[in-house]
């Protein structure tokens, strides 16, 4: 059975793997006003954020309350006032819901174009300029953050390359430090790189090797809150993360990657979103879906 007992506490973290995280206050506070009434979709974010720290405010309310009203029905508690107080009084309850609401779906070399041009134009670019600091960021179980680090194994390979793979979820991070994969997981994989840089597992699957795992560091961190280090990377994977985060929040955390990139670094978008103020924060986008920093 899964240990629960993690689960109270702000914010989301694994425990036996994962220093506490920095607690920064969020960069806007939750849209919950006391004594303004409340109707149950509003109750309920406020009582999770209270036990678990995760601002549901900040995603796409229709989207996110059809998803709930659906898994509530499924859980037998379908009167969300109902659902709400189970998720606050059972910390069984509360990791299987936030388990259904953050949305982990991933694969390596998902959208293989996008990591084609970055191995083959930009990782080189960075490398000849000094350090390739990468982030991976919303990189659930890590499938991304390893890609980035096989391609970089031969793009990059007289660089001082590292690779920090960020989530809100404990669980996909404790996955990520592990560095297994199975076969659906590298389905659009290249063989040879999968040969190269994995070894395949007996029954199914493939292991990081440890010269790819040693490039690699995995935290759980709420992209909207943690501390970002101004100009500290040379390259921000950002992708099918923010589809779900509503407008404001998604200019806001787009905001805060661009900081976290020096001069000259790039960013790269999932293939359905945009950066919506790319001209202000200082972007132009080379390559579809990828944008470079240039002032
Ligand atoms: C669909 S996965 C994308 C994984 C990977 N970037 C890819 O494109 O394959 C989205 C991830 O974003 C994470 N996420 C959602 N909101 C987040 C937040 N506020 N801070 C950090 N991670 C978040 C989810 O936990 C989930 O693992």
């Amino acid at each position: 059975m899964r240990d629960t007992s993690s689960i109270a506490r702000k914010p989301r973290v694994d425990t036996k793997d994962t220093p506490p995280p920095a607690r920064p206050r969020p960069a806007k506070a939750p849209a919950f006003e006391a004594g303004v009434a409340k109707d149950e979709y509003l109750a309920l974010c406020e009582r999770v954020h209270k036990v678990s720290g995760v601002d549901l405010l900040q995603y796409k309310r229709q989207q996110m309350e059809r998803r709930i009203r659906t898994w509530a029905t499924r859980r037998g508690t379908p009167d969300l006032t109902a659902y709400t107080d189970r998720l606050a009084s059972e910390p069984a309850e509360l990791e299987a819901f936030l388990d259904r609401v953050t949305i982990n779906v991933s694969e390596m070399w998902r959208h293989p174009e996008q990591f084609g041009h970055v191995e083959k134009t930009i990782l080189p670019e960075l490398a000849a300029a000094g350090p390739v600091r990468m982030w991976s960021a919303g990189c659930s179980y890590g499938a991304e953050a390893y890609t980035l680090a096989a391609i970089s194994r031969s793009a990059a390979a007289r660089a001082d390359v590292s690779i920090k793979g960020t989530d809100l979820d404990g669980r996909m991070i404790k996955r990520g430090r592990q560095g297994i994969f199975t076969a659906a997981d590298a389905r659009l994989a290249p063989r040879d790189m999968l040969r190269r840089h994995f070894d395949p597992l007996p029954k199914d699957g493939w292991a990081a090797k440890p010269e790819l795992k040693r490039l690699m560091t995995f935290e759980v961190g709420d992209l909207l809150r943690m501390p970002i280090r101004e100009g500290g990377h040379e390259l921000v994977f950002c992708r099918n993360t923010v589809i779900y985060f509503n407008q404001e929040a998604r200019d806001a955390l787009h905001e805060r990657l661009v900081k976290s990139l020096r001069v000259g670094g790039y960013l790269v978008v999932g293939t359905s979103e945009r950066v919506s103020n790319a001209r202000e924060l200082g972007l132009i986008s080379p390559f579809p879906f990828i944008y470079r920093k240039t002032s």
